[in-house]
C-alpha cells in the first residue's frame, strides 16, 4: 500500500513526491491458527527433517498448500560449492511448480532449526526466495498467505507486498 506523504522540499523548491509503504503483520500463537494454517505450519517444521545443512546447520523447513488442499514440503539442500545449493522455500515452490503446473499456490509456512533447535524468531524468507514468492504470485494472480514459525508465535502476511515491496516484475 502506498501512502502519498507528501513533498520533499529543498532550497524552498518542491522536488519530488515522497511516499510511505506501510505493511501489515500479524503475530499469533499456533494454537490460535485456524486448522489448515496450523497443518501447514507443522509440516513446514516436520520437512526440516529432509534438511540437507551440514555446512551451516541452519535446518529449514517450507510447506505449501496448494488451491486443491494438497501440502507439497521442501527443505534446504546444501552443497559443497555454496551456491549450488537451495533454500527450503524454492526448494518447495519449484517442486510444486513441477508436479502441480495448474494448481495456485494459496499458502507457504517456514520453519528453521538451528542445530536440534527450532528459532525462537520466525524465519522470513531470504531475498532470492522472496522474488520467486513473488513470481508464483504473478503467474497465478492470487496473493499467498505467509506463515513463519518461530517457539515465541507465528508472523503471517498476505502476499509478498509486505515482505517485497516495489518488487520486480514483468507482468
Ligand atoms: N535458507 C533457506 O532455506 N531459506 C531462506 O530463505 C534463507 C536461507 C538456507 C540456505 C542455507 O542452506 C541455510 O539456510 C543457511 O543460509
Amino acid at each position: 500500500m502506498y501512502l502519498c506523504a507528501g513533498l520533499v522540499t529543498i532550497n524552498g523548491v518542491e522536488q519530488m513526491k515522497e511516499h510511505k509503504i506501510e505493511i501489515v503483520v500479524q503475530t499469533c500463537k499456533m494454537a490460535e491458527l485456524n486448522e489448515a494454517d496450523r497443518e501447514l505450519v507443522e509440516a513446514a517444521k516436520r520437512s526440516t527433517k529432509g534438511s540437507y545443512a551440514p555446512y551451516s546447520g541452519f535446518k529449514v523447513g517450507a510447506a505449501v498448500r496448494l488451491r486443491n488442499g494438497l501440502i507439497v514440503i521442501g527443505s534446504n539442500q546444501e552443497n559443497a560449492a555454496y551456491p549450488s545449493g537451495l533454500c527450503a522455500e524454492r526448494t518447495a515452490l519449484f517442486a510444486a511448480g513441477a508436479q502441480f503446473p495448474n494448481e495456485p499456490v494459496v499458502a507457504l509456512a517456514i520453519a528453521a532449526k538451528k542445530g536440534r533447535i527450532f528459532t525462537k524468531q520466525a524465519t522470513p524468507p531470504c531475498g532470492a526466495c522472496r522474488q520467486v514468492i513473488a513470481g508464483v504470485e504473478d503467474r497465478f494472480g492470487k496473493a499467498i498467505r505467509i506463515l513463519l514459525y518461530g517457539s515465541d508465535g507465528v508472523v503471517v502476511v498476505n502476499g509478498i507486498d509486505a515482505l517485497l515491496p516495489l518488487r520486480f516484475s514483468t507482468f
